[in-house]
């Protein structure tokens, strides 16, 4: 299939400027240049894609209107009816979520002697880790330390990020690549064996430890074999749809639904960790995503009915490159590897507008301004906005071979439509990738406002700020995962079972009601729903 003729025609202007570019370093941003670009052109600034929620512990808090929505809904369950009685499951700690941070909690729990059930929406594994591409930071390289791996996770985020959960995240890096490649984590090596690092958009350092560009894969593999090595109980197709508590806030277990019989399970459990991912699936600002079908904020709704307050989540990730075409694959990663590797990006004329590696809110700042406001964007037959990611500059810069060898997932992804991103270069546009913020939460990730409630990965908010940088998401679902695991573990020690009761829902309820909230809308959704949502929305979510 290829590209259309028109669109050939087009790429002979990269090619006419891509030799002259080998040596063109595009000037950096200046903090108040890229704090006007955030400013003017990135969703998060645009009055219409937020409000106010009404009611909870962060009530007047501003959020994105999809995840606003998903709050100010009803429950699954009538919390006055619902019949508590049957346990299903004893246990000591419950992990709800099977992605990376779900399945390192379980793996921590378990060794600190606890007995644990995982329980998960859809397959161990079926999550976002899953997804990643690009790699996984950690400073363990002789020119590079923890320090300098706080200050450019700080810049990256604005320097909003909550300081304790940025020091426990490179801290525990390089001892996470460790333990990762112990359990047999294949990550790329040097022939001498040394790891091989690279940088990524805001670092000062190459630290981003990759499996080729099938990163989250080899990850969420080695972590699900462990699972299963250690024959931890694992509840499949068994989201939970609520948490339970005391009826004094303290949390003790949930709700499961079987996704097949619909039938509800009862787990009562000492200590529970939320590890449900963030909320790609809710389109925010109608952008399309790169995230995983299960990625629908199910865990912040819960979280937040039982009382956690909600930190940063009016700061969305939009990844700068999505693919733009071909259609099918519209909103889907083109891992920032590429433009770690060389790729520029480049406008209809070939000429670059921002350097590559800003951090992901100015680059995506950029493109969109480059496509809407200086109209030097490309468009698609289809109406769909781009720029050019000038992938042959890889191998000019690497040498051939580069492509198959560091980025073969990418290869694939193209190839199967016709295009060689060897010759020819891509086009992207802003898709919408990763929650900044979440469940507010301490170091050892439990819950600042409720007791015996451990949140970790995408679900919490704090450690990036307002913006995360490539591979800090891998490395946070680890590093909190495995501290989520150790924390819930110990607690649950000291804590006796719990009564059951979803005394919290009926408040949360009557707070709904007497914000005169409609009484239509029920979380969490679980699954998207594409009958209101299509899969390439608008085609032009920035206009
Ligand atoms: O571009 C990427 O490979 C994405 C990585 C990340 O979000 O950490």
């Amino acid at each position: 299939m290829g590209y259309p003729p028109r669109m050939y025609e087009l790429i002979k202007a990269v090619e006419a400027t891509r030799q002259r570019r080998y040596d063109e370093r595009h000037p950096r941003l200046s903090p108040e240049g890229k704090q006007q670009l955030l400013e003017k052109f990135h969703p998060d600034y645009r009055p219409d894609t937020m409000r106010p929620v009404k009611v909870g512990v962060s009530r007047g808090t501003v959020m994105p209107h999809e995840l606003v929505d998903v709050l100010e809904s009803w429950s699954r369950l009538d919390p006055e009816k619902f019949p508590l009685d049957k346990i299903d499951y004893d246990v000591d700690v419950l992990i709800i979520g099977g992605g990376g941070a779900g399945a390192s909690a379980a793996l921590m729990a378990n060794e600190n002697g606890a007995d644990v059930l995982l329980a998960t929406k859809l397959r161990l594994g079926d999550a976002n880790t899953m997804m990643a591409q690009g790699g996984i930071q950690a400073a363990d390289k002789p020119n590079d330390s923890p320090t300098l791996h706080y200050l450019d996770v700080m810049g990256g985020g604005g320097f909003a990020n909550k300081p304790e959960l940025v020091r426990a995240l490179v801290q525990d890096a390089p001892l996470v690549i460790k333990w990762l490649e112990d359990l047999g984590c294949m990550f790329d090596k040097e022939p001498d064996g040394t790891m091989t690092t690279q940088h990524g958009g805001g670092t000062c350092r190459k630290r981003m430890h990759a499996a080729r560009d099938y990163s989250g894969a080899e990850i969420m593999r080695t972590l699900r074999d462990e699972v299963k090595n250690r024959e931890i109980p694992v509840l499949e197709f068994s989201p939970a749809v609520e948490l339970l508590s005391d009826g004094e806030g303290t949390c003790t277990g949930a709700v499961l639904m079987n996704l097949e019989t619909r039938e509800f399970l009862i787990v009562r459990a000492k200590t529970v960790v939320v590890s449900t991912g963030g909320f790609g699936r809710l389109h925010i600002a109608d952008f399309p995503t790169t995230n995983h079908y299960g990625a629908t904020a199910d865990g912040l709704v819960m979280v937040y009915r039982l009382g956690g307050r909600l930190v940063f989540l009016d700061a969305t990730q939009f990844h700068p490159t999505g693919a733009a075409y071909p259609e099918q694959i519209v909103g889907l990663l083109i891992t920032e590897k590429v433009r770690g590797l060389g790729a520029q990006l480049v406008n209809i004329h070939g000429e670059q507008f921002v350097y590559p590696l800003e951090t992901r809110d100015a680059v995506s700042s950029a493109i969109i301004r480059e496509c809407v406001e200086r109209k030097k964007g490309i468009v698609t037959e289809t109406g769909q906005y781009g720029v050019w990611l000038d992938s042959p500059m890889i191998e000019q810069i690497h040498g051939e071979g580069t492509i198959l060898r560091s980025l073969p997932a990418m290869y694939r992804q193209y190839a199967r439509f016709g295009i060689d991103m060897r010759k020819t270069p891509i086009l992207v546009f802003p898709t919408l990738h990763y929650q900044n913020g979440g469940v507010d939460i301490r170091d050892d990730t439990s819950v600042t406002t409720v007791e015996n409630l451990f949140v970790a990965g995408e679900t919490s908010g704090g450690v990036h700020g307002r913006n995360r940088l490539m591979g800090n998401s891998l490395l946070d679902v680890v590093v909190f995962g495995r501290r989520a695991g150790v924390a819930a573990a110990r607690k649950a020690r000291h804590v006796e079972s719990g009564h059951l009761s979803l005394a919290h829902v009926s408040d949360y309820h009557k707070e709904l009601e007497d914000a005169g909230l409609p009484k239509d809308r029920i979380s969490p959704i679980l699954l998207p729903s594409y009958t209101r949502h299509q899969a390439v929305p608008g085609a032009n979510p920035a206009v």
